[in-house]
Formats: C-alpha cells, sequence, structure tokens
C-alpha cells in the first residue's frame, strides 16, 4: 500500500531470493545492531516488531542518490530483465553493512540464495568482485596471483583488439558513512527494559509474542497446539502456498533465554532460538579457538551447514526444523516431526567438543550442490581406542532413506571392537546393504541411487580415517566447496577508429534499464498499483489426466467472503478457443480434460488470497477416460501423434549403409525443461466502459497474438482492445501462447463483472499450467567408416507435445532443420513425430527444438567416436562441413568459413590438446573421481522459417525539444532489445542515447508485430527503427540546410513508421529443399568437468565459448546472452529435471523440487571470446541473432560427463557405451559409474 514494489515476488517459499530485504535489529546481548538479509515472502510482519527493514528502495534511487551496490551492478551488465536484481543487490548490501570489505568467497554465500535466470551469474558476481580488497587471478595465471592474459607470452596475442566490457572508473566509493542509520527510536530492548508480551490479533490468525521464556512455557501449556514459530521457514511456506491457517502462532524468536550461547569445558550450548547463521558462526569460533582435534564435530557440521537452504534461510531458520543436524533418531521420529510433546519447547542444543581419537564427518548429496535438500545426508562418528585402529565406538545415522532420521544400529554395534581395516570396510558395508531399507514408496524414489549413496558414504568414511589413521593418499573425493570465478578479460572488438564517438553502435552501452532495475524503479506488470474496484482471478484446474466432467460445483467457493464470481466456458461471450495456425486450445475446458493442470474455471474476488482459497473450493466431479499415458514410449506403442509429421532428407540412405564399413543403432532421451523466468505470468485486464474497450497490461512476448485471442474471446474487435508491455521479468520463449489464454480468460472476468481483473500465477500454478520445453527422444541408425566418417545416418526424433499441438510442430521442424549441426554427412534422413499424450502442452522454450536437434546428432558422432576408439573431437572435426560453400541438408547454400574459425579459436583458446593430456593423467592417478572434456561446433539458423514472421515494424517521434520516442513491436524481457534499438536510433539521428526513450510494447501504436522469439528480436525491431529513423532524416535533412531559422516540427511531420521484411524463408517439406533461414550464427563451445563416481556429484571446472555474433552491436549484451543462455544449457542438460506422478501431476513444482542453476554452478572459469572479424551481410549493421544458440553449448557438460563416466568404467573393465540420458544428474551420474557399491544395491532391490 506504500507502493514500495522494489522488493519482488518469484515463488512465495522462501526459494528463490527476489524478495530479499535487510532487517537490522539491536542486539541487547552484544550491544550492537545486527543486519541480516532475509526473504520477505516468509518474514510474518509481526515478528518485526523493533526491527527496521531496509529494502531497495532505501538505499539509493536514481532520483537522489545510487547506493554502489545498485550502480556496480548495472554497470557491469549484471541486471538483464531485472526481477532479480533488487533481492541480489540487498544481499550484497547486506553483507556490506556487515563487512565492507568481502572476499569473493563472503559474495559466493551471500548470493548462493538468489536465483537469475538471465545472466548466468559471472557479470553479477563480477561488478560485486570489485567491492573486494584483492581481486583473484585465473587459474593459468602465474604464482603471483598474476592473470594469464598480463603474461606476455599467454594466448594468443590480442594486442590488436581491446576494450572492456565495463569499466568501473569513475564509480561511487563505498562510503559506510553514507549508510542510513539505525532508527534510534527502535533502541529500546535494552536489558535494563523489562519486556512485554505482544499480541497482534488479524483476520484469522491471533499472533502472541510472549514477554520471556517463563511466559513461553506458560503459554505453550494453555496452547499446546499453537506452533512455536521462530524462523517460519518450515511453517510459513506451508501458510503461503499450502493455505495452512493457524488460529494462534506463538513467536519464539525475541525470548532472549533461546538466544544465548554458553561455551562449556567440554562443549557449547546454544539456545534453539539461534539461527543457522549465528550457529555457524558459533561453530567457526570454536573450530579457530579449539584447533582441529576438539573441533570436528564443528567443522563436520559447519561442512552441511554451508550448503543447507541460502544465506537468507539461515539467517531466520534456527536448527530445530532442520532434519540434517543429527541429534538421535529418538528425538526426530518422523519426517518434520520431533518426539517433543506438544507442549514442551526445545530450549538449547548441546555440541559437545571432539575427543582425542574421536572423528566426525557429515556427507550429504542434492540435485544441486547448494541451496538444495539434500537426497541422502549423513553422520558418523567413530572413536579409536587409544592409539590404536580398533573401534571403540561408532554411529552412522543417515537421513532421506526413510520418513526420518536411521541410525545404522546393529551396523554400529557388529563393527565395534573391530580394527579399522579392509574386512572391517566388506562387514560393514554388507551390514549396512541389509540394515538400511529403502522403501521403493519413498518420497522422491530413487531407491538404488539412495541405497548406493548409503554404502559409499560409508566407504568415504572408511577412507577418510584411514588416511587419517597413518600416512595414506585419499584420492576419494571429500565436499569441496571453495568458490572462485574467473574469467579472462574480455577483450572486445574495437569499434573502427573513423567511426564518431558519439556514435553507440558496436560499443557496450548498459542496458537502457539497468539502474532502475537495480533501484527497484522498474515497473513490472503486477507493480502497477490497484485500479478502483479491482478483482482478482485464480484458476481451477483439472486434477485428471483425461476424464470427462460430469459436473462442476462452485457453490462452497461462491459462498466464501470476498468471491464475487466463477467463470468457465459458459460465460466467455465470445468463442471459447485459441487458435493458433489452425490449431485450437480450449481456453477452459467443456466436457472432457486432457491434462492436469488444464483450466476448467476461474474464481473471482476481491483479493488474491480469497480468490486462491476460494480456487480450491470449487467441487469437480470426473469421469475417467481410457487411455491415459503420458511418456513419449507409450505414445508410440499408441502411435498417437499430432499432425502434420515432417522428413527431411538429402543423399541414398542405402548406399551410405551399403558402404559403411559398421551400423551403430542407439537412442538419445533428452529431458524436458520449465522455463522458470523470475516473474511468473500473468496481466491486468481493465475495462474502459466505453464501445467495450479493454487495456491490457500484460507480460507477453506477442502482445499482438494476446490482444487477437482477447477480441476472439469477447467478441470485440481488435481495434478496442490494446495491450501495453512495458517489460517481462525473463520469457524465454514461454510467454508466447499461454498468456493470451490467461489474458483471455482474465478478460471474460473483466467483461462479466465490469470490473478490472488482476491475474498473478503463483510459481506452482504457472510451473502446472504452462508447461515448458518438450522433451526429446532421437532413435537413430549410422553407418561410418573406421576412421569416424559418417556416411549415413536415419534419425526418428519424436517429441513430447503433451495434450495440444500449441507450438510442437514447428519445434519439431526446427530439430529437424538442426539435425546436420556443422557436419556434412552425404547421407541423412530425419523424421520428425510429434507425440500426443495427456501431459500439458509443451511450448516454445529458447532454441525452440534446435537444442534437441542438434544435441542428438552430436551423440551420434559421440557413439561413433567412442565405438571407433577416437576422440570425439577428430570424428566432429573429419565430420565437418569445410567447403567454402555448403549446402545444408535442406539445400541452403552458406558458408561455413566462420564456424570453422569458433572450432579452431575455441581448440586453441581452451588449450584443448594439452588439457586432454592432463585429464588422462589425473584420470590415471584418480579411481573414484575422473575428469571429462568436450568440444562441439555450432550451427545455429536465425529467423523464422515461417517467412511472413520475419517483420518487424516500429514508430519513431521527434518532439520540439529534439527528444524522440519509439515504439517497436518487440519486448524488452531482458535481451536489450530496447538498448540496441537505442543505439541504432541514435546513431542515425545523430542524438546522444540520452534523448531517445522507449516507454513501452503497445498494440495501439505498433499493430500486428511478431512476436519477441526465434533469436530474431534486434534484426527485425532493430531494422524496423533504422528505417523509420531513415525517413525522418531523408526529411530532416535538406529542410535543416535550406531553412536552419525554423524548428523542426514547423517543417514537416516528425512521426514516421519504419517496416521491415525480410526476404522469405520457407521449406518445402516434400522436397526437403528450401531456405529456411536468414543466415546462421556460429560457434563452438568447450567445456571440462569432474565427476565423483561414488556419489554421481559433478563439478564444472571450465568452459571456453567462442561465438560468432557477427559485428555485434553491443558486445556487452551479447555476451550476456551468451553466458546467460549457456547456464540455462547448463540446467537443461545436467540438473533440471521435470518429475510427474503415475497419475501425471507435475511434482517439480517451484523452486524447492525443481532447481536451476544457482551461482554454485557456474564454471570457476568461464571464457567468452566473440569471433573477431566476422561479418553478416544479411543483418543489421552486420551483426548476428544470438538469443537463442548458446543454450545448447550445455551440451558440452553433457558429453564431458559421459567422457569422465567413460573413463571411469574403462578402468573398471565396463562396456565404456552405456544408457545415458539428458540431464546428466548425481542419480544417473552414481549409477553409471558401477561398481561393487552399485552391484550390490542392484542385486536387492
Ligand atoms: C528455501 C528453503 C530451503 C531449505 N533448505 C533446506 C536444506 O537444504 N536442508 C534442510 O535440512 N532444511 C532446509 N530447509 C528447512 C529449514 O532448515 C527449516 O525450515 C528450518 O530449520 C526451520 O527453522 P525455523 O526457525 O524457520 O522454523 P519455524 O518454521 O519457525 O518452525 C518450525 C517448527 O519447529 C517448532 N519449533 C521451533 N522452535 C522450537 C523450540 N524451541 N521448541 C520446540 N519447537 C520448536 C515449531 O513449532 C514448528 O513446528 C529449507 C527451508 C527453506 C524455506
Ligand atoms: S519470493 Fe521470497 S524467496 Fe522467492
Ligand atoms: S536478470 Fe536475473 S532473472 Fe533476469
Amino acid at each position: 500500500s506504500v507502493g514500495l514494489t522494489g522488493t519482488k515476488y518469484g515463488c512465495g517459499g522462501g526459494g528463490c531470493g527476489a524478495c530479499t530485504v535487510m532487517v537490522s535489529r539491536y542486539d541487547p546481548i552484544q550491544e550492537t545492531v545486527l543486519h541480516w538479509s532475509v526473504t520477505a515472502c516468509l518474514q510474518p510482519i509481526c515478528s518485526l516488531h523493533g526491527a527496521a527493514v531496509v529494502t531497495v528502495e532505501g538505499i539509493g534511487s536514481t532520483k537522489t542518490k545510487l547506493h554502489p551496490v545498485q550502480e556496480r551492478i548495472a554497470k557491469a551488465h549484471g541486471s538483464q530483465c531485472g526481477f532479480c536484481t533488487p533481492g541480489m543487490v540487498m544481499s550484497m548490501y547486506t553483507l556490506l553493512r556487515n563487512n565492507p570489505q568481502p572476499t569473493t568467497e563472503d559474495i559466493r554465500e551471500t548470493l548462493g540464495g538468489n536465483l537469475c535466470r538471465c545472466t548466468g551469474y559471472r557479470p553479477i558476481i563480477d561488478g560485486f568482485k570489485t567491492f573486494c580488497n584483492t581481486l583473484i587471478s585465473c587459474q593459468n595465471g602465474d604464482r603471483n596471483g598474476k592473470c594469464c592474459m598480463e603474461n606476455s607470452n599467454s594466448h594468443n596475442n590480442e594486442s590488436d583488439i581491446s576494450g572492456e566490457l565495463f569499466s568501473m572508473d569513475n564509480v561511487l566509493p563505498l562510503d559506510p558513512t553514507q549508510d542510513l542509520i539505525f532508527p534510534p527510536e527502535l533502541l529500546v530492548s535494552k536489558p535494563c527494559k523489562k519486556a512485554e508480551r505482544l499480541c497482534f490479533q488479524g483476520e484469522k490468525v491471533r499472533w502472541i509474542s510472549p514477554a520471556d521464556l517463563k511466559d513461553l512455557i506458560k503459554l505453550k501449556a494453555e496452547y499446546s497446539n499453537a506452533p512455536l514459530l521462530v524462523g517460519n521457514t518450515t511453517i510459513g511456506p506451508k501458510m503461503n502456498l499450502k493455505g495452512t491457517v493457524h488460529p494462534l502462532v506463538l513467536y519464539g524468536g525475541s525470548i532472549p533465554e533461546l538466544r544465548t550461547i554458553k561455551w562449556r569445558n567440554n562443549g557449547v550450548t546454544v539456545g534453539a532460538g539461534c539461527s543457522l547463521s549465528v550457529l555457524k558462526d558459533v561453530l567457526l569460533q570454536g573450530i579457530e579457538e579449539l584447533g582441529p582435534e576438539k573441533s570436528r564435530v564443528y567443522q563436520a557440521l559447519v561442512q552441511t551447514l554451508q550448503c543447507l537452504a541460502s544465506k537468507q534461510i539461515r539467517n531466520m531458520a534456527v536448527s530445530n526444523g532442520a532434519r540434517e543436524i543429527c541429534l538421535s533418531e529418538e528425538f526426530f521420529t518422523d519426517f518434520g516431526k520431533t518426539a517433543l510433546r506438544p507442549d514442551e519447547i526445545l530450549l538449547a542444543i548441546d555440541i559437545p567438543h571432539s575427543r582425542p581419537w574421536e572423528f566426525v564427518s557429515a556427507f550429504r548429496q542434492a540435485q544441486r550442490r547448494e541451496f538444495s535438500f539434500s537426497i541422502v545426508n549423513s553422520g558418523m562418528r567413530v572413536t579409536f581406542r587409544h592409539d590404536s585402529n580398533v573401534v571403540e565406538n561408532l554411529d552412522i545415522f543417515y537421513g532421506g532413506v526413510g520418513p526420518t532420521l536411521v541410525k545404522a544400529r546393529h551396523t554400529c554395534k557388529e563393527l565395534m571392537g573391530r580394527k579399522w581395516d579392509e574386512k572391517l570396510l566388506v562387514v560393514g558395508t554388507q551390514l549396512l546393504e541389509e540394515e538400511i531399507y529403502v522403501p521403493p514408496t519413498a518420497p522422491g524414489g530413487q531407491e538404488e541411487y539412495r541405497k548406493a549413496l548409503v554404502l559409499s558414504f560409508f566407504f568415504k568414511f572408511y577412507m577418510q580415517y584411514l588416511s587419517a589413521l597413518k600416512p595414506f593418499k585419499n584420492e576419494v573425493p571429500q565436499a569441496n566447496h571453495s568458490f572462485q570465478v574467473v574469467s579472462l578479460p574480455m577483450k572486445l572488438q574495437l569499434v573502427p577508429e573513423t567511426q564518431s564517438s558519439n556514435d553507440p553502435v558496436g560499443r557496450p552501452n548498459v542496458h537502457q534499464a539497468a539502474l532502475q532495475q537495480a533501484t527497484g524503479e522498474a515497473v513490472y506488470y503486477d507493480d502497477i498499483p490497484s485500479v478502483k474496484g479491482e478483482l482478482f482471478v485464480s484458476m481451477v484446474t483439472s486434477t485428471r489426466a483425461h476424464a470427462k466432467i460430469i459436473s462442476i460445483d462452485a457453490s462452497m467457493a461462491l459462498a466464501m467472503s470476498g468471491v464475487v464470481t466463477f467463470i468457465s466456458a459458459k460465460d466467455v461471450p465470445g468463442q471459447n478457443r485459441r487458435l493458433w495456425f489452425n490449431n485450437p486450445e480450449e481456453l477452459f475446458a467443456e466436457e472432457e480434460v486432457i491434462c492436469v493442470g488444464q483450466i476448467i474455471g476461474a474464481i473471482v474476488a476481491e483479493t488474491r488470497e480469497q480468490a486462491k482459497r476460494a480456487a480450491e473450493q470449487v467441487d469437480i466431479t470426473y469421469e475417467d477416460i481410457q487411455p491415459v499415458f503420458f511418456t513419449i514410449e507409450e505414445a508410440i506403442e499408441h502411435q498417437s501423434f499430432f499432425d502434420p509429421k515432417r522428413k527431411l532428407e538429402r543423399g541414398n540412405l542405402e548406399e551410405g549403409f551399403e558402404k559403411a564399413d559398421h551400423i551403430l543403432e542407439g537412442e538419445l532421451y533428452m529431458g524436458g525443461q520449465e522455463h522458470f523466468y523470475m516473474e511468473t505470468q500473468g496481466l491486468i485486464a481493465i475495462p474502459k466502459g466505453e464501445a467495450g474497450e479493454l487495456e491490457l497490461y500484460v507480460a507477453s512476448q506477442h502482445a499482438a497474438y494476446t490482444q487477437e485471442v482477447v477480441g476472439i474471446t469477447l467478441g470485440i474487435d481488435s481495434n478496442k482492445i490494446t495491450c501495453h508491455v512495458k517489460r517481462l521479468g525473463g520469457g524465454f520463449g514461454g510467454k508466447v501462447m499461454k498468456i493470451a489464454s490467461l489474458s483471455a480468460i482474465a478478460a471474460t472476468a473483466a467483461y462479466k463483472t465490469g470490473r478490472a481483473v488482476r491475474c498473478v500465477l503463483e510459481r506452482e500454478d504457472d510451473m502446472l499450467i504452462t508447461s515448458g520445453r518438450s522433451p526429446f527422444l532421437g532413435k537413430y541408425k549410422v553407418g561410418y567408416l573406421n576412421d569416424g566418417t559418417i556416411l549415413a545416418a536415419d534419425i526418428t526424433y519424436y517429441s513430447n507435445g503433451g495434450c495440444t499441438l500449441d507450438e510442437s510442430s514447428f519445434i519439431m521442424e526446427k530439430a529437424l532443420l538442426h539435425m546436420d549441426n556443422g557436419y556434412k554427412i552425404p547421407n541423412l534422413r530425419g523424421h520428425g513425430l510429434v507425440c500426443k499424450t495427456y501431459l500439458p502442452s509443451y511450448t516454445a522454450f529458447r532454441g525452440f527444438g534446435g537444442p534437441q536437434g542438434l544435441t542428438i546428432i552430436e551423440s551420434v558422432l559421440h557413439e561413433v567416436a567412442a565405438r571407433c576408439g577416437l576422440p570425439a573431437h577428430q570424428v566432429r572435426d573429419i565430420n565437418m562441413y569445410k567447403d567454402e560453400k555448403c549446402y545444408t541438408h535442406h539445400k541452403q547454400l552458406f558458408s561455413p568459413h566462420d564456424m570453422v574459425r569458433c572450432w579452431n579459436e575455441c581448440l586453441e583458446k581452451s588449450d584443448y590438446t594439452h588439457r586432454c593430456l592432463s585429464i588422462k593423467q589425473f584420470n590415471a592417478h584418480n579411481h573414484w573421481k575422473k575428469r571429462g572434456i568436450s568440444i562441439v561446433p555450432l550451427k545455429f539458423g536465425i529467423g523464422f522459417s515461417k517467412g511472413f514472421y520475419n517483420q518487424g515494424a516500429a514508430l519513431v517521434n521527434i518532439y520540439k525539444d529534439g527528444s524522440v520516442l519509439i515504439s517497436h513491436g518487440g519486448t524488452e524481457m531482458g535481451q536489450g532489445i530496447n538498448t540496441k534499438a537505442i543505439q541504432i536510433a541514435s546513431r542515425i539521428l545523430k542524438v546522444p542515447m540520452s534523448s531517445i526513450h522507449i516507454k513501452e510494447t503497445c498494440t495501439g501504436n505498433v499493430p500486428n508485430a511478431a512476436p519477441s522469439a526465434a533469436s530474431f528480436g534486434t534484426d527485425a525491431v532493430g531494422m524496423a527503427v533504422k528505417d523509420g529513423c531513415e525517413k525522418l532524416m531523408r526529411r530532416l535533412e535538406p529542410l535543416i540546410k535550406k531553412h536552419p531559422q525554423f524548428t523542426w516540427q514547423q517543417l514537416i511531420s516528425l512521426s514516421a513508421t519504419g517496416f521491415f521484411m525480410g526476404p522469405h524463408t520457407s521449406v518445402d517439406w516434400e522436397k526437403s529443399d528450401g531456405n529456411a533461414y536468414y543466415y546462421f550464427t556460429f560457434g563452438a563451445c568447450c567445456s571440462e568437468v569432474e565427476i565423483d563416481c561414488l556419489t554421481g556429484d559433478h563439478k564444472n571446472i571450465r568452459t571456453d565459448i567462442v561465438m560468432d555474433v557477427g559485428r555485434s552491436i553491443n558486445p556487452a549484451l551479447d555476451v550476456g546472452q551468451v553466458e546467460g543462455g549457456f547456464v540455462q544449457g547448463i540446467g537443461l542438460y545436467t540438473i533440471e529435471e521435470l518429475q510427474f506422478s503415475p497419475e501425471g501431476v507435475l511434482l517439480t513444482r517451484g523452486p524447492s523440487r525443481y532447481k536451476i542453476p544457482a551461482l554454485c554452478d557456474i564454471p570457476p572459469q568461464l571464457n567468452v571470446h566473440l569471433l573477431r572479424n566476422a561479418d553478416n551481410p544479411h543483418a543489421i549493421y552486420s551483426s548476428k541473432g544470438i538469443g537463442e544458440p548458446p543454450v545448447f553449448f550445455g551440451c558440452t557438460l553433457f558429453f564431458a560427463i559421459k567422457e569422465a563416466i567413460a573413463a571411469a568404467r574403462r578402468e573398471r573393465g565396463l562396456s565404456e557405451s552405456f544408457p545415458f540420458s539428458s540431464p546428466a544428474t548425481a542419480e544417473k551420474i552414481r549409477m553409471a559409474c558401477e561398481d561393487c557399491f552399485t552391484r550390490m544395491v542392484g542385486e536387492h532391490c
């Protein structure tokens, strides 16, 4: 209500960090003010009594003065869509308040809980690293820490180029004296002051903050069912997202007795109200003061705490709910339950010092290295008889193998008194295998993997102390969280010397709205203040995958407070369908549902909360229909495919196979991906009350389509519907189609009620309803020669389209059009079939089928190399297009010259040959960890293969004061399309960039625009802006010369539309013939990884990318697209895994179950090079489209992991070819590294 919209809402469950704010309190015990970063979405307002909250608006603004943190993230290009930026800023700001000279490790810890889906994190770190005392140097540097780029003979001579992506010259210095002071009126809780009980009464909840411990005990006795809330990180997500209501809440966070820390002779007692961050600080103090022997318990706990949740959550949460801290199995009785009676309170936890000959270790393996619940975790302790290797005492606990903590009681008992030797290992492993039972029904499944981890952790523990007992080189991987982010100083192509210094084209200008984004001033659709009488709409979705709707009963919901109406198909005044290239999709399911998550109706209520809760009460009865199936394999069985089925072919397959030395058949499955844009989908629909006019403020990548669908739904002409798009908090292809349906539904609600209606999807609903990238299965037959030359390849691509076609046929076409990548396979055939299943409809996602098409052919190359016993890069090289003029398999002429340059430069810059040797040596010396490296080329088609979409339009207005306003048909979603458009206009109009403004995308200004997609935004919009500006200049120049005394507007119209229509692209699918794209963007990428064969954990070590972006219009933005796309690819190929229940319910909803790359996932060394002296006659100022291609580079990690697994298998005498699908999750890596443990588990599971 105070209009502070800078703090963003991305998930509501503490899982994304977008809502980070700083909370400060006076601590009477330490007599100082303490600052904590916390996630606002979980911070109950009543807990803030006596605290000061600082949001992003409080630290600086573009109107007054920026804070250095805001300035540096913006100037370092660390803000693309900007939705994560305020949260990043506040995390960093809090760190600096506590420590003005942080280390990079401090920054890593601080930002580990802030997710960004756009930037790839590197620029954010680069910007914030400037606050560190000393910058770290790159790993190739010399012993003095000097970066290799500073060494005279390192890498190639780049003296002919220079220029940096950003400069920190003239940035504001950090001056802590300028920071906000803690409000003196809050220094009230001095110990002398007697605390009082505080009560707050809300509509549904009563909140009591007891005066002291005595009061708390009394209250707990009286209201034993009331939860005792401290950090709210367990209870909060359930209240926010599941609607759990506790009529009474007792708050334990302000009770001094629960926050005391007492050091004793043999341990420390930490009050149960101390946050995990405080606990960690206490443990670190213990480690420092007690020395290594006495602090072994503390070391193990710190290791666990480092990866547990995020800094913000650790700042809030206490250890009571933390399942990973092993107290005992008697204490933890069930999932989230303890042995405490309801009226009991935990006061403190005693943590003992370690005794001599006592060793303690903690292990955990999670889906993502940090900020992720563990799959299995373990705490183990062994005490040896003094000066011997005889086990005196042993404790082994596991989490994640049952509903609660499990102690391997029998195993421990049996092993006591034995010597710590191989026999103990063998017996112990067998006993554990028998004792620890992981039920097949365990939440999250992964039964075999969990059991393998149980044994692997024990083996690690054994090896760890074998080496502690006697001199022994233990190469078993231990947890390692060291962190460096090093990228070679970015050297950029200089603009020509002849270019005017006023001409911004080719320069790394900062994203036009970066400062507004960093200060929280940037407006997203949900930041728009409520309109008078505004209502909220919440979707009612199907819980069945395939069923007849028997009845819909909304009476309960309608009776709830604040509910205005329920809408369904019957309420649609026009047509209840969204049409896309003649394929209709129902807005509301009418008679039948065809997936879980399909929209059946919607509740319209006065508030969000009321609408959400009422939507849950709509009762729908179904009658299940057969068949129901979800996977590609099942669809093949049922022959369930959408039309059209596509084929592309060149050469003569049969002849190719005949001439081949070998024939290989295989397949690769590639899982889907959730967009996870930080801003969820939504809009505001405002009826204007006159002639049916309707305004929509909508997060759409395709405003014109949204307008069209809304018009058809309401039966109103498009000229009465105006869509406004200011900016998107990320789109990635996910805000083209479904947002049109959501808009039509909100518009129907607005139409029916005559009031403005807001729709904001919760993260979980967004993931359930809107779906993402389609999974693909590629089945191939390939014929090749002994030297790896591929003569023929026949590939059938199957994609899972879900329940409606959406964009899936075009996605399949793109996959087929990319199936040759950079390889001249003379006889090549691809069939493409889109499977119809009963899952939510898959849709466009950055790359649009390209990554899938490319990865499957890369897999073919990889397998052929493995069968030939040749290095994969050699086989890639031998098959590569190399002639000056080449034809793709769809007969499009192109020159692979720049692709080959990228490939060769990437080999050279990554030091590939030398590193292959090092990896070989590393693998020879390490049995349990292995490294792998992979390099791939890329040829990626730019533009829509549906030619008419390759158009752009713009409107350029010049005002009397000389300022310029541009409107164009593209959508700003972080990619910097507005910045590039302004650069182009500035060049032509010869006015500074600061005189040019782009307000929004609006269908009223630029009609019928194409979607911002296919990496074609700047090509189309840039050309249109150029056209508009040139028209104006043509009018202006002669007049200015002739009549210098007049002002412009007296002479001519200072408004011009610009239009661009590119040459026609199309494919004749019958003839396998056509120019599908304008041109190709090329590149090459090399990545190295290390895997832990025992757990399946992997580390991304280094990535080098050489990218051809032609003559970049803005190298900073282009590098941002390369890095951001690549990191999204890391997710696609390694950690992002969609899981469904057997009933077709998406289980991986929200950041707690679905893991996108966090800061810990980026390779410590990430080098991006833009290919120099590259040109492109086909696009504006010789630039190239770059938005989509780099996602594919994530596959280098997948293939490098495969190489590493192959090395492990080779050593174990196992076949080097093994089934392996994408994403390469920890589970798959572990189970592919077969060994005695996996075999033991396999036999018994
Ligand atoms: C985004 C996110 C990520 C997370 N990641 C991890 C992870 O990686 N690993 C992991 O193990 N956990 C993780 N957690 C869970 C987190 O560790 C727990 O939620 C936290 O430890 C609970 O502490 P709290 O103070 O916030 O609990 P609250 O929500 O305040 O309360 C939790 C429960 O404990 C009871 N309680 C609290 N204090 C006392 C007391 N003194 N005596 C008796 N009962 C008490 C309350 O009544 C309540 O039932 C994550 C949570 C979030 C939100
Ligand atoms: S919205 Fe609070 S952490 Fe995501
Ligand atoms: S800039 Fe970080 S999510 Fe978009």
